[in-house]
């Protein structure tokens, strides 16, 4: 039976193919399995907190050359759509996508075993953004509290182990960076990293616009920056998800746009808790050729 509104706040997790997930998408799944995909959509794939909507903004500005106003015509979930969300009497994430004129962006953050074959079969273009774990730990246990689609996630120390653990929504960080990661040779994905976004938003939204083949005005980069800045898109009601009911994310409790930092994480581990989190990392990351710049 289908879940109703009530049901699905702050449920346990179920586990979609091993990995920890909301029940409602999970009995979604068919459909999102069963997507097809168009030869110009492009997918945004990140593990939650990674920077997930700044990447999206900037897309969604390059499509629209620059023009705030049309970026402005929706809400940032509507415009680029995520892909295997299902909420009860809202429309699905497959739904939404299946009404998006081309070209379409489409957000996930299924680890790169669970995407549609169809975006392969169709050589979609992706763009994945990585983040270090510190801060993905610490934006996620604050929106652990505020989004309420998620279990309790009782004290940090608590939500470290669950993480450490690989139970957080969407499970292991460390496959879902890796494994990613390990895609990186096919010529039509982007690995990105939020902390180089954050050093030179310029360079990189550079090698985005590379990636895509696009070529934009000198005053249309400018205003790509200034408007998917941090400051900007923290007051844009567009973009800081403060459309959705208090009843789903309690924005009160803390905004989207909490503090778009690198190493916010060193005003919340206790010493303990990092050299804790350095072992597991040390032990989880041998022998990868993949680095994060986790020192701010
Ligand atoms: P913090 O909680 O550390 O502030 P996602 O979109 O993947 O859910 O990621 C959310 C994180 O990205 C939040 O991190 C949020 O503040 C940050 N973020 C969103 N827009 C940003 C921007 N324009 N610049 C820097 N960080 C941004």
């Amino acid at each position: 039976a289908a879940m109703g509104k009530e049901e699905v706040l702050r449920q346990e997790l179920g586990s979609l193919h091993g990995i920890p997930l909301f029940e409602a998408f999970i009995e979604a799944w068919p459909q999102v399995k069963a997507f097809q995909a168009r030869p110009d959509d492009l997918v945004i794939a990140t593990y939650p907190k990674s920077g997930t909507t700044w990447v999206s903004e900037i897309l969604d500005m390059i499509y629209h050359n620059g023009d705030v106003e049309k970026c402005q015509r929706d809400a940032i979930f509507n415009r680029v759509p995520f892909l295997e969300m299902k909420i009860p009497d809202k429309p699905s994430g497959v739904e939404l996508l299946e009404k998006t004129p081309s070209p379409r962006l489409v957000k996930t953050h299924l680890p790169v075993q669970l995407l549609p074959t169809s975006f392969w079969d169709k050589g979609c273009k992706v763009i994945y953004v990585a983040r270090n774990p510190k801060d993905v730990i610490i934006s996620y246990y604050y929106f652990y509290q505020m989004a309420k689609l998620h279990p309790d996630p009782g004290t940090l120390d608590e939500f470290l182990q669950t993480f450490m653990a690989g139970k957080t929504a969407y499970g292991s960080w460390y496959e879902h960076v890796q494994g990613w990661w390990e895609k990186k040779q096919v010529k039509q994905l982007l690995y990105l990293f939020y902390e180089d976004m954050k050093k030179d938003p310029q360079r990189e939204i550079q090698k985005i616009l590379r990636f895509l083949g696009k070529e934009v005005a000198e005053e249309v980069l400018e205003r790509i920056l200034h408007h998917t800045s941090f400051q900007e898109m923290k007051k844009n009601p567009a973009a800081n998800y403060e459309t959705i009911p208090t009843a789903l994310m309690d924005h009160n409790f803390s905004p989207f746009l909490r503090k778009g930092i690198a190493g916010d994480w060193k005003n919340h581990f206790t010493v303990a808790q990092n050299e804790r989190f350095d072992r597991h990392y040390q032990k989880h990351m041998a022998g990868s050729d993949l680095h994060f710049q986790i020192e701010a």
